[in-house]
Formats: C-alpha cells, structure tokens, sequence
C-alpha cells in the first residue's frame, strides 16, 4: 500500500472517447457504455501509476485529462490506495 500524490480527472466536456487513456492505464480510467472516459473514483493515483497516469496526459488528443499534484492539506487526509500495476 502506498499513499497517493497526484489526482487525474477527465473532463466531460472535452472528451470524444478515443480510449487512448483507458489502453495505457485501465486501473486510473474507467469507461461508459458509449466509450466515454471517467476516471476511477476519486482519481487518485497512487505512486506506482503516476508514469501511466502522465502517459495517458501526453496521448489523450483532446486535452482532457488533467493530472494535479495533491496539497499538502490533501496529502495527509488522502486515504491510501494499492500500487499494484496490472500486468
Ligand atoms: Fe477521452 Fe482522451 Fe481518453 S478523448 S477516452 S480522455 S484519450
């Protein structure tokens, strides 16, 4: 278990669910029936996906997704989240 430091977020408004975020990290994007992307709860990222979770950044040809460092304030109430990468 580790605790995370960032928070992705998929804007609605913005997203035309070309999936390329879902493809690099299935455990930070969750996606709708019509392909829409979300993220996976809070969207916290734990320590381990913070290199998927700017992948999916760079590769998202809308600008959706946002990736923002947690407070300090945040830091210490961010509960803690498992760090297992999917293989
Ligand atoms: Fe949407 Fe970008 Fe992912 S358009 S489905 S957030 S790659």
């Amino acid at each position: 278990m580790t605790r995370a430091t960032f928070r992705v977020h998929v804007d609605p408004g913005r997203c035309q669910g070309h999936n390329r975020c879902y493809s690099v990290s299935p455990d930070l994007f969750e996606l709708d029936d019509l392909g829409m992307s979300s993220e996976v709860g809070p969207g916290l990222v734990p320590v381990g996906l913070v290199s998927q979770a700017r992948l999916a950044v760079a590769n998202c040809p809308e600008h959706a997704i946002s990736l923002t460092e947690l407070t300090e304030a945040e830091l210490t109430e961010a509960p803690e989240v498992k760090a297992e990468v999917r293989p």
